[in-house]
């Protein structure tokens, strides 16, 4: 392939990444999305392959690698439940940083590209440095990340002593030895600044996430989403890949752009969620809390009762979170409405930005269980109906709904914004047991008198209630 038709074909694939994050922003338009995502993606691929700097004889090579890399690929998106996506994610982003300072050693060793100027070269390695200080983070906060949204790190923030003052040290390490490394005569020399600086930041990288609390990691994945694309960004200027370098600032910005709208769906600041220390409290996944002790009484209710109410409603709105997810209950949801709206029931979904375990979750699987998108409602675009509202049903959802964050100051999420089901005439919460959400804090709304409890599994419970809707 000439290099001006590698030129097009790369212009082509980036105006078809962009096209694809736009429809990225609409569930509607999603599928489109992923459409154009997975042809711009093949497009660049077979560009730089067949492109001019791969000569004939690494084009084996690469197939090798395409081929491993593709079916392992396949085979865990194929496993992966869509509860533990947010940990593919994370596992994803590792490989980026990783690969970043992989191409920034093997670039500054390649002894093949002659600099015609001092500047030049010079501009080359401040490429390298930067590109793999920011691998080196992103692939071990990354990995951190995995730990802890798989549950095999504890949620609660690692705080050490003076660590703002270690991370400035660290920090200031970094620039001295990046001057080192490019006052080095020769490779040998350089490589000891390279390889202190790459320890440093990958302790820099497990220190920033271990800092933060679970009730943060939202903002963490997003976070690491835009670090990995920095990392692919500045690949691209050591690969001298004008393609890489568009992609990952697109990506890197995307997810800077998301990291923030996730801290506003929180109340958070993102200065102080990176400071780490956030989200303590008891701020372990449920899993790993176990539940905050349960302090009031409880109203249960049977499925046969719920089906009642939801059948004699004039309106119901639905607020799904994990618990949904993990039941894997939303085609029967589905089920549940339509017969509800041909009884004329007025029935909309209210989705909170950080329900689930990922941005859009509840999203995702709404629309693979065909719920219209048109009665699938934002937390501003329907909380103020909740007063006007006979049923909110919460379905495996615990934090999103917790008055907690806006009456009680000392709470862990006070401030985030939330659902506000218990202004609805009666709420029906739907969970297993009286375990605490992600955040590990207890709800009051589960006490309050308008509220029922119907304990179970949410597709068990959701169809014995659809069993009754239908006789
Ligand atoms: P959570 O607060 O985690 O509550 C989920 C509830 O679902 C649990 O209390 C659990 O109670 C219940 N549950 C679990 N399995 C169930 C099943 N099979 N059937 C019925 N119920 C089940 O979820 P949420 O309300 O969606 O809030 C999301 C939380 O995750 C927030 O704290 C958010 O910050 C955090 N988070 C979000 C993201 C993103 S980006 N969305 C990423 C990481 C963390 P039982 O055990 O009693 O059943």
């Amino acid at each position: 392939m000439t290099s001006s038709l590698a030129t097009v074909s790369y212009i082509g694939a980036t105006i078809l990444f962009i096209l694809s994050l736009g429809g990225l922003a609409h569930p509607e338009s999603a599928r489109r999305g992923n459409l154009f995502g997975i042809i711009g993606m093949t497009v660049a691929v077979l560009a730089t392959v067949l492109g001019p700097q791969v000569t004939s004889a690494g084009i084996p090579w690469i197939i090798g690698a395409l081929v491993v890399g593709g079916a392992i690929g396949l085979i865990a998106a194929k496993k992966v439940q869509m509860t533990q996506m947010p940990e593919l994610v994370a596992l994803m982003h590792s490989l980026v940083g990783l690969a970043a300072c992989l191409v920034g050693f093997a670039s500054y060793v390649d002894t093949s590209t002659v600099f015609p100027t001092a500047a030049e070269k010079a501009i080359h390695e401040v490429e390298i440095y930067i590109g793999i200080f920011i691998g080196a983070v992103t692939f071990s906060g990354s990995l951190i990340a995995f730990g802890k949204l798989s549950g095999k790190i504890g949620g609660k923030p690692l705080l050490l002593p003076a660590r703002h003052v270690l991370n400035l040290v660290g920090l200031l390490v970094v620039i001295w030895f990046g001057r080192a490394f490019l006052n080095a005569h020769d490779i040998q020399a350089g490589m000891t600044p390279l390889i202190v600086m790459t320890v440093i930041a990958l302790l820099f990288g497990i220190h920033m996430v271990m800092a933060i609390g679970g009730a943060d990691m939202p903002v963490v994945v997003s976070m690491l989403n835009s670090y990995s694309g920095w990392a692919a960004a500045a690949t691209g200027f050591m690969l001298s890949n004008d393609l890489l370098i568009v992609v990952g600032a697109l990506v890197g910005s995307s997810g800077a752009i998301l990291s923030y709208i996730m801290c506003r769906a929180m109340n958070r600041n993102f200065i102080s969620v990176i400071a780490g220390g956030f989200g303590s409290g008891a701020g372990a996944p449920a899993a790993a809390a176990g539940g905050a002790e349960p302090a009031g009484e409880v109203t249960p209710i049977s499925a046969v009762d719920t089906a009642e109410l939801l059948r004699d409603a004039k309106s119901v709105v639905i607020v799904p979170g994990y618990g949904m997810a993990v039941a894997q209950a939303q085609h029967v949801v589905c089920e549940i409405v339509s017969i509800l709206r041909e009884k004329g029931v007025k029935v909309r979904f209210g989705i909170h930005p950080v329900a689930g375990r990922m941005p859009g979750h509840m999203n995702v699987l709404l629309a693979e269980a065909k719920v219209p998108y048109d009665i699938v409602l934002e937390m501003d675009e329907i909380n103020d109906d909740f007063p006007d509202t006979d049923v909110a049903m919460v379905i495996g959802a615990n934090d999103i709904v917790n008055p907690a964050a806006q009456e009680d100051p000392g709470s862990p999420i006070a401030g985030m914004p939330v659902l506000e089901v218990w202004k609805a005439r009666t709420s029906i919460v739907m969970k297993r047991s009286m375990a605490s959400g992600y955040a590990g804090v207890d709800n009051p709304l589960f006490y309050k008198e308008n509220n029922r409890m119907l304990f179970g599994d949410a597709r068990k419970m959701l169809d014995e209630v659809l069993g009754a809707l239908s006789t």
